[in-house]
Parts: structure tokens; sequence; C-alpha cells
């Protein structure tokens, strides 16, 4: 189970990192996939862009090979069950404990004027959101394994005080280190918020692409040979090795390594072999987007396999706490 927020534009870097992990994952297992529409309340309280939102997050798993056959893909409002355990949930929350939540402390230095109380309970959500399938494998990044450990503290707290119901979640990706895709600018990762010229977005048009390949950060090249690379060279490299055939990849190392590499010319085939990459997924995106229909019934069909499994787990829930009465 994994939850995606509704912010809309997804990169490269999601997809490497997290979309194509996804994919591989349906194959083998029973999967749920969420887009946290509630979630987004807690920052984003205007709604007018949510349903643009929805759509686009939608369709760009879609358009990535995340299948609504093969996976429930729902909205998280969609599955009032989750607003009922959210509640129980609750009541097993500290506050103090909270409090401590690094998101929670950025989110308060970001925006002072906006620290509601949901802000504070969003990883007692986002419990509620993995515990409500019974999930013990929640595909997510680095940045939200303080929130997992939230979902496995209430799962013990609901067992201990309630009986046995929940198991313990715990974060899972195939390949041991997630992919990091390097941002264009030669410093750190990809990211949608810091650089807008730095990210390669899956909504990219084909000059788009091409302009900010081109703007790559480079130098003059290596002055002697088999140097190692600086870091933005190596970027270029890494972005290479995830859109490019072997023998480009093979071609470019030997010309760094004896001194005969051309930035420009490398540039211009990765930016062909991206354009390649991400064309064809633009296109679709596009056309699931124009599909209103078409996103409704995903939505629908969604909804419909979590609720199934959320009411058996909601069930088991209340009887074990007692309202059953
Ligand atoms: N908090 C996650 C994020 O920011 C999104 C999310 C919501 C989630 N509910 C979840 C992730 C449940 C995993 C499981 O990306």
């Amino acid at each position: 189970m994994s939850g995606i927020r509704p912010t809309g534009y997804l990169h490269l870097g999601n997809y490497f990192g997290a979309i194509k992990n996804y994919v591989k994952m349906q194959e083998d297992y029973d999967c749920f996939f969420m887009v946290a529409d509630l979630h987004s309340l807690t920052t984003h309280p205007d709604t007018k862009e949510l349903k643009a939102n929805v759509h686009r997050v939608l369709a760009e798993n879609i358009a990535c090979g995340l299948d609504p056959d093969k996976v429930a893909l729902y909205c998280q409002s969609h599955v009032y069950e989750t607003s009922e355990l959210y509640l129980y949930l609750n009541m097993l929350a500290y506050t103090g404990e909270l409090e401590k939540t690094v998101t929670f402390k950025d989110k308060v230095r970001q925006s002072p004027e906006n620290v509601n109380a949901g802000l504070l309970t969003y990883p007692v959500l986002m419990a509620a959101d993995i515990l409500l399938h019974k999930a013990k494998y929640v595909p997510v990044g680095k940045d939200q394994e303080q929130h997992l450990e939230f979902a496995r503290t209430y799962a013990n707290r609901f067992n201990h005080r309630y009986g046995e119901v929940f198991p313990e979640p715990y974060a899972f990706n195939f390949n041991q280190q997630l992919v990091k895709v390097p941002s264009l600018d030669g410093a750190g990762k990809m990211s949608k918020s810091e650089n807008q010229m730095a990210a390669l977005f899956l909504a990219d048009e084909d000059e788009v692409i091409r302009k900010k390949v081109m703007k790559a950060k480079t130098d003059q090249g290596p002055t002697a040979m088999d140097s190692p690379k600086p870091d933005y060279i190596e970027n270029v490299f890494g972005l290479m090795k995830l859109v490019s055939g072997d023998d480009v990849i093979t071609k470019f190392e030997s010309d760094y390594n004896n001194c005969t590499i051309r930035y420009g010319d490398m540039k211009k085939q990765l930016a062909e072999d991206m354009v390649n990459f991400i064309s064809p997924i633009r296109q679709k995106i596009n056309a699931i987007l124009n599909d209103e229909k078409y996103l409704h019934e995903v939505m629908e069909k969604g909804a419909a396999k979590a609720t199934v499994s959320a009411k058996t787990t909601i069930l088991e829930v209340r009887e074990a706490m007692g309202f059953n009465y």
C-alpha cells in the first residue's frame, strides 16, 4: 500500500524512484495505491485545483504503467472507513510524539500561520491508510520512514489494548537502495520544488526537454586520461544510464577516459534519448486526461476494491474495540 500526494506534475525522479517500484510490485503483490487527497487539505485548504490535480496524478501513474485492473487505484476521500480509523487511531496517538515529527516541524517553520491540528496528526491519517488494508509492505522513500514508524507504533498500541488486529507495516523497495535521479544543475537529486529547469517533468514538451538537457552543467572536459569525474559530470552520465543504450554509454565513457569527449554532443544524444523516453509517456498522460469518463471508471473501480478491504478491517476493529452493542 502506498499513497501519492496529488500535487501534480511528476518528474523523472518520481518515475525511477517510486512509480517503477509500484509497477513492479503490482505483478507480485495485492496492491493498494491511493491518491492522498485528504492529506492535501493539511497544507492546501483551497480545493479549487484539487480535481485537476487528482486527475493528473492518476493519469500520470497509469501512463507510467500502473494498471487499474491489477491494483486498487483509488482516492482516499472515496473510502470513508479511512476517516473512521483515523479517529480511533487519534486516541492512541500522543501529541507529544507527534510534535517531534520532522515533517511537522518543517511545516511549522514554513507556514507558521497554518499550524492546524490536521497537520499535527498527518502521520495518524497515513497510519489509517496503511492499517485499513492491513498492509505489510509500504513502498516509500526515506522521508516517510518516520511516518511509518508511527504506523507501527499505533498498530502495536491497538493490538496491545484491544487484541491482535494489525500487522506491522515496513518500508519496501526492490532494488536495495532506491534509484536516485540526479538534478540537471549538478546539485543534489531531481526535485520539483527546487529549480524547475533542473528537473525533467513527464509533462514536458520535447523542446522543453531538449532545452533543459542542453543547459545541464558541464565543463571543458578532462585534461588527463582516466580522470575521476566531477559530480555534475557523473550526473550527466547517471541520467544517460537511465534512458540511453549501452553502446551510447560505452562510447561516451571511453571518450571521457581518453579526453576526446564533447559534452555538446553528449547532451544532444542525451536530449534525444530523453525525448524518446518521455514523449510517449506524455502523450499517454494527455490522452487519459482527455477521457474523463475513463478516469471516473478508474476511480469507481478502485474505490469499490478498496472499500471491500476497508469494510472487512473496520468491522474487525469495531468488534475488537467493543463497539458491538
Ligand atoms: N505521506 C506520503 C507522502 O508524502 C503520502 C501518503 C499518504 C502515504 N498516505 C500514505 C504513503 C500511506 C504511504 C502510505 O508522500
